[in-house]
């Protein structure tokens, strides 16, 4: 690999992210030492991809702590609950920001007495969402090789490598495995309008770890899928229902059903944190709708007439029946997804 430079960092007390919105023209590293930085930095995209947000959420709140300096214990707790609402709502689809906020916060919370122990259960617990973060990326690469060892031309969608997690990636990380170990592998990236994470992110970071990527108009993807030219599809997702019913980048539905017509499997890779099982199926996940400008424009460059409306969501919920299996750091989950995110749920539980 190239380029080391890591997506998200702790260093002396603020947190250093690669602004994604740069990428592939710049590689450039903001430093975010407020929380109004950091709410602007997931705003904007500046960093983005759902465990990401949970990494990058969770430190964010220490930054929100020491910029306030509470003087007592019972302040910084009440900060705590400013920043929970603030940083935990800065984008709604990708659960992983919420339950990495509230996980942090509770546990120093409830862990502590002193403002001093406060602070520093909050990093203590933040750095372990990174951790544990990478550790599920990396089982997540594990599983998803075995499936798809004998998987050469994958279709992927938006990002969910590096750039999108604190480790490997999720649907990415069984590329890298497959690349390290050797075998024949060639992505299709779809570019992911509006924003086009598949064509800029996707492409940029796995052709700097060597991997043989190939771009297509997001429209060009179902007539290849259909000519039998693609073994197998592996995407990301932001929220996962108790179901299996799965929210993920904006076209994602389009793809599982080229997947579902042409008879090859499509994958789900994503951590168990990403499970909202309190949600019964994906009709209850809330959908984030993002700025027109992002439509109307490309590259800063009206493309649509004046007066015209656009919608813009960012997020589709894919229905479980077009999913082949989720694979997840404690396994592959199968139909019925009920009993089997039921069952990963608390294995997961049991293993922290
Ligand atoms: O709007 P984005 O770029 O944050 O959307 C990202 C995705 O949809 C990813 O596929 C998902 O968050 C999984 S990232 C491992």
């Amino acid at each position: 690999m190239k380029n080391l430079t890591p997506p998200i960092e702790w260093v002396e007390n603020h947190i250093r992210i690669i602004d994604q919105t740069l990428l592939p023209a710049e590689l450039k590293i903001v430093e975010i030492r407020t929380a109004a930085a950091a709410v602007d930095a997931i705003d904007r995209l500046a960093i983005r991809g759902a465990p990401a947000l949970g990494a990058f959420g969770a430190l964010a709140l220490v930054v929100g702590l020491d910029e306030q300096a509470s003087s007592t214990f019972g302040a910084a707790t009440r900060r705590l609950e400013e920043l929970r609402t603030f940083i935990g709502d800065a984008r709604p689809t990708a659960v992983n920001l919420r339950w990495a906020v509230d996980r942090v916060i509770d546990h120093a919370v409830s862990s502590t007495e002193t403002l001093d122990d406060l602070r520093s259960a909050l990093l203590a617990e933040a750095l372990k969402v990174a951790e544990e973060d990478a550790a599920a990326c990396e089982e997540i690469g594990r599983l998803g090789h075995e499936l798809l060892r004998t998987a050469v031309t994958i279709g992927t969608h938006c990002n969910a490598g590096r750039l999108a997690t604190a480790g490997n990636g999720t649907a990415l990380a069984p590329m890298y495995a497959k690349a390290e170990a050797g075998e024949p592998l060639r992505v299709l990236a779809s570019e992911t309008r509006p924003l086009l994470q598949g064509a800029r992110l996707t492409a940029w970071e796995l052709d700097d770890a060597g991997i043989d990527v190939t771009v297509l108009p997001d429209a060009a993807m179902a007539s290849t899928v259909l000519s039998g030219k693609v073994d197998a599809y592996i995407v990301g997702a932001d929220r996962i229902a108790a179901n299996g019913d799965t929210a993920n980048k904006i076209g994602t539905v389009a793809h599982a059903l080229a997947a579902r017509e042409a008879g090859i499997p499509f994958y789900v890779a994503a951590p168990t944190s990403t499970i909202d099982a309190a949600l019964p199926s994906g009709n209850y996940i809330e959908i984030e709708e993002r700025d027109g400008s992002e439509v109307h424009e490309i590259q800063g460059k009206r493309v649509t007439p004046e007066g015209v409306a656009v919608a813009n969501p960012a997020f589709d919920v894919t229905p479980q029946n077009l999913i082949t299996a989720i694979i997840t750091e404690v396994g592959v989950l199968r139909a019925p997804f009920q009993v089997s995110i039921a069952d990963a749920l608390l294995r997961a539980g049991a293993s922290q």
